[in-house]
């Protein structure tokens, strides 16, 4: 047999069986990418959950507190020059901590923890200090990653990053 002796024409309930298979493929291949869209972790640089550049170390004095809204943190500078990220998620039940210079404290509007310039609790319910995230710092630059806060139990001078 030769391909000349090949059929050339499909038959009509062939043609519809190929058109069929081909736009259910193209239905699952499009709702695999949305799905995907919806399950993939969200990962914006700038914002919580991905890298935020803050800036240069020199911009921050030692003593202060400066809050990243985007970031979801507080790049607090200790008097001795060490840095620290403080996630705002209050350990208790998840409210947004604010910083109050005026008494050099962090305090929950939920049930009134509050915690120092570290984060460690001051005042309960709130049962442990706030989480923290990895700082890296390069060239005199700070970035922050919020990917993943990281549980501390008590504070100790290794959570503390010195440029
Ligand atoms: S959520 Fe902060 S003290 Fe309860």
């Amino acid at each position: 047999m030769t391909s000349s002796d090949l059929p050339t024409t499909l038959s009509r309930r062939d043609f519809l069986s190929l058109g069929l298979g081909a736009l259910g493929l193209a239905g699952l291949l499009q709702s695999g990418a949305i799905t995907y869209q919806f399950l993939a972790p969200r990962t914006i640089e700038g914002e919580f959950g991905g890298v935020v550049h803050a800036g240069e170390l020199v911009s921050f004095p030692p003593g202060s507190v400066t809050e990243f809204p985007d970031g979801r943190f507080f790049l607090v500078r200790l008097d001795d020059g060490g840095l620290l990220a403080v996630y705002r998620r209050c350990t208790h039940l998840g409210c947004a901590v604010a910083w109050h210079p005026t008494e050099d404290r962090f305090t929950c509007p939920c049930h009134g923890s509050h915690f120092d310039q570290a984060g460690v609790v001051e005042n309960p319910p709130a049962p442990r200090p706030l989480d923290t995230f990895a700082i890296t710092l390069r060239d005199g630059q700070i970035s922050v990653d919020t990917a993943r806060p990281q549980r501390r139990d008590h504070f100790s001078v290794d959570q503390v990053v010195y440029g």
